[in-house]
This record gives structure tokens, C-alpha cells and sequence, in this order.
């Protein structure tokens, strides 16, 4: 098979690095791609959300299936352009992936179908939010309506500043994703990441993560976009994951159905679990990064058949096939993040570590200078490791970050903490 991934991050370099696992693949290209996965791939600078140019790309080389890491093409229609082109696509259509594009038409969904998830309200001016506000008091969630890079939620711990996101929101900072806001009530609980693939029929729950969105030790400081996760989450038990899958996935996945936008792809539900009963957080129509390594690092060579199993619509011919492990990432960040930072410091170490099945470096934001590797953005390296417990994986993952000669890189040493303590 010729295989097309679309994207670049830490989470491309770990569907590639599964994929190159599987003897199916022949040849893999990766768009645009980066540093670290030009060292296991072809990697090809194209505009990955402009259908047309992806389709002719596609044409081209000869793919058989194409792979969309990321939300933005989804939310393009790039699938759709590549289906109707007679591709197979492993990502939901730019309607199914309104999930994640707009917390609206999630909240909407939600409420028809009957799932749990925190109360709401939308506005598409501050004086009825701010009204609203002061009825229902803190802690209260602000979140912009639309496409937000993660960036577009504020968590409020006191009215005041509630009443100051709304500004903030209204204030042109969000663009177009800013233009409507919903206010959700506050849900207090233990967050944990459920994915499930789809063919549009068939669901099949494919593993369970946690991360860390938080820049500091103790989950602490301002959100990032992830600073490290781990799998399987041991919040979501045998239990509570087939409460989340009969209480809020399949009812989502029939209401999808029933307008006639079926879902297919991998549905990554952010949960919120409190006494054993999961509500929804936010849905997202992709694998999540940094969750997508520690999912890869255990599948190994069967995610190609599973993504193959869902472009083809035969999802009930097959199964997860889970070893009894864990996997951990850590995620090295440029010094300043999520702030401003500086790019391009010097990466030593990387071409001496030997990648193998149990420890891994994926590159998030690299690039190359001469014989070493740069920093090219703020999250740079997903360091990730496998385990027979969550210590060891902890352990390896560990080890090999103490292998990377990168002075200016930073991390946090506490990734599993919740769940090793
Ligand atoms: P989202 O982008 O919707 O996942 O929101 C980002 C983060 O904000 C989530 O991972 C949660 O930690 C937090 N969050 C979002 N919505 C809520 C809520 N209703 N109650 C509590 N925390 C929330
Ligand atoms: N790690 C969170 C996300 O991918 O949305």
C-alpha cells in the first residue's frame, strides 16, 4: 500500500512510525511532515487544507490511503474532496467534524442525544454572557465557539474573571472562532481521553490516555497543548468506559447517523469522571498529541490495520488486540513555553539513541541543522516509552530524556503522578 499521512507534529511521527510497522506499507509520504520523521520517511511540502491540491498530490503518487492527523483539514473537507475522488481516507467529513470545529453543534448533539455533559448557554454578545454570568456565579468555563488551537477556553475560578474573558473573547483575540461563545457549567471531576474508531456503523473502542495540559509539577500554571500523557488511564476503568461508550459515544454516534452525517474516523472523547460516571468535556475528530504516541507505542503494526478497517467500512471484521502494557510520553518543550520562546537551539544526542520498540523519540517541532537537530517550536520532543507497569514505562521514558543533550529544553518530571501515586 502507498500511504499519505497529512501533518507534522509529534502525533504524525507516531502514526508514521506505526505504520512503517506494518508489512502492508510500501511506500509512505508524510505532509508537510518535519525533522524527525524525514528520517523514517518521504515527507512532501504541500497546503494540506486545499482538498484539491491534496487530491491531485494523492493522484500523483499513487496512494491508496490517506491518513489526516490534524482537525484543520478535517475541517475543511479534505476527506470529502479525497472520497469523492475515489480515495480512501482514515478522518470524518468537514460535517461530522463540526465535533470539534463547533462546541455549539457538540452541546447541541449532547442534548439530543441524551449524553451527559455540562450545562450551557451560547452568546454572541457580552452583555447577555455577562448577565448570565453573574446569574449562574463561579467557577464557570468561557470557551470560544470555534476552532481555537486548544487556546480558546478559560476556566474561571472567580466571577471577576469570568466577566474579564468575556471581554476577552469578545475582543477580536479568537477571530472568527470568537464570534460566539458558550458558558458552561463547571465540572469537577478526573479528566481522562476515550478513543474510539468508527466506520460509520461499526464503533470500537480502541484504548484509553490521560495528559497533562498544565505548564508545571502538580498540574499547575497556565494550559499547553499537552505536557505529557500515558496509557491506559486507570480512571477509565472496564466500567466506566462502557458507561462512557453506552451513555455518550454510541448515542452521539446514532444522532450523527440520523442527520446523515455518519462518523468515521477515530472519536477522541475528553471525559470528565466523578464517582464512576463520565460526562463529556469536548469532543475532538482526531487522535489526540501528545495521547496519539502512547496509543501507537502499544498498537504497534495493527493501528494500520484498524485505520484500513475504518476507511473500508469493515470495522466489525476486527478487533483491538491489547497487550498487557503501558506507555508514557514527556513531552520537551522550547524554554518559554507557552509563552515566547526561542527557536532553533541545537539538539545533540538524538542520531546516537537507537529506536526500538520499548523507547522512542518522536519530534514534535525539529529541524535540521547539519548534523544535529534544532528546535523549531514550542512543544519539540515527545520522549515515549513502553512498560509491563506505569513505572517502568515512566522509568524508560525518563532514561531516555536524560539521553538528550538539549540545555535549553525543559519538561516536567512528574507525567503520571495521579496515576503512580
Ligand atoms: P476543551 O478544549 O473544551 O477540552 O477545554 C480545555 C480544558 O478545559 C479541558 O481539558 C478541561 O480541563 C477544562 N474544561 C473544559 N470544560 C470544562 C468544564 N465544563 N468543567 C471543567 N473543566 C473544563
Ligand atoms: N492533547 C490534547 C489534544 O490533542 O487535544
Amino acid at each position: 500500500m502507498n500511504i499519505l499521512i497529512l501533518g507534522g507534529g509529534g502525533r504524525e511521527h507516531a502514526l508514521a512510525w506505526a505504520v512503517l510497522q506494518n508489512p502492508k506499507c510500501d511506500r509512505l509520504i508524510v505532509a508537510p511532515g518535519n525533522a524527525g520523521i524525514a528520517e523514517i520517511a518521504e515527507c512532501a511540502t504541500i497546503d494540506i487544507e486545499d482538498g484539491a491540491e491534496v487530491v491531485d498530490f494523492s493522484e500523483a503518487n499513487a496512494i491508496d490511503l490517506v491518513i489526516i492527523g490534524p482537525e484543520a483539514p478535517l475541517a475543511a473537507g479534505v476527506g470529502d474532496d479525497l472520497r469523492g475522488a475515489g480515495f480512501l481516507v482514515f478522518g470524518p467529513s468537514g460535517a461530522a467534524a463540526e465535533l470539534e470545529a463547533s462546541k455549539r453543534f457538540t452541546k447541541e448533539i449532547c442534548d439530543a442525544a441524551g449524553a451527559p455533559t455540562a450545562g450551557w448557554a451560547r452568546f454572541s454578545e457580552a452583555g447577555p454572557a455577562k448577565d448570565y454570568i453573574r446569574s449562574q456565579g463561579a467557577p464557570i468555563v468561557i470557551k470560544a465557539g470555534g476552532l481555537a488551537a486548544g487556546k480558546g477556553v478559560i476556566v474561571a475560578m472567580s466571577e471577576t474573571e469570568a466577566l474579564a474573558g468575556i471581554d476577552e473573547m469578545f475582543s477580536g483575540k479568537f477571530g472568527e472562532a470568537g464570534a460566539e461563545v458558550v458558558i458552561e457549567e463547571f465540572m469537577e471531576g478526573e479528566e481522562a481521553s476515550f478513543f474510539v474508531l468508527c466506520d460509520g456503523e461499526t464503533a470500537l473502542p480502541m484504548g484509553t490516555a490521560q495528559d497533562h495540559k498544565r505548564i508545571g509539577e502538580g498540574d499547575t500554571g497556565p494550559n499547553t497543548g499537552g505536557m505529557g500523557a500515558y496509557s491506559p488511564a486507570p480512571v477509565l476503568t472496564e466500567a466506566v468506559a462502557k458507561r462512557a461508550m453506552y451513555e455518550i459515544v454510541l448515542p452521539t454516534l446514532a444522532e450523527m447517523k440520523a442527520r446523515g452525517t455518519p462518523y468515521q474516523g477515530v472519536l477522541y472523547a475528553g471525559l470528565m469522571i466523578q464517582d464512576g460516571a463520565p460526562r463529556l468535556v469536548e469532543y475532538n475528530v482526531r487522535f489526540g498529541d501528545p495521547e496519539c504516541q502512547v496509543l501507537m507505542m502499544r498498537l504497534g503494526a495493527q493501528a494500520l490495520d484498524l485505520m484500513q478497517a475504518v476507511a473500508e467500512g469493515r470495522l466489525s471484521e476486527i478487533q483491538v488486540n491489547w497487550a498487557e502494557d503501558h506507555a508514557m510520553t514527556v513531552v520537551m518543550v522550547a524554554e518559554g513555553y507557552p509563552g515566547s520562546y526561542e527557536k532553533g537551539t541545537i539538539i545533540k544526542g538524538l542520531e546516537t539513541l537507537e529506536a526500538n520498540s520499548g523507547q522512542i523519540v518522536f519530534h514534535a517541532g525539529t529541524s535540521r541543522n547539519g548534523g544535529d537537530f534544532a528546535a523549531a517550536g514550542g512543544r519539540v520532543l515527545n520522549v515515549t516509552a513502553r512498560g509491563s507497569t506505569l513505572g517502568a514505562a515512566r522509568d524508560a521514558a525518563y532514561e531516555l530524556v536524560k539521553a538528550i543533550d538539549w540545555p535549553e529544553g525543559r519538561y516536567r518530571r512528574d507525567i503520571g503522578w495521579r496515576a503512580l501515586d
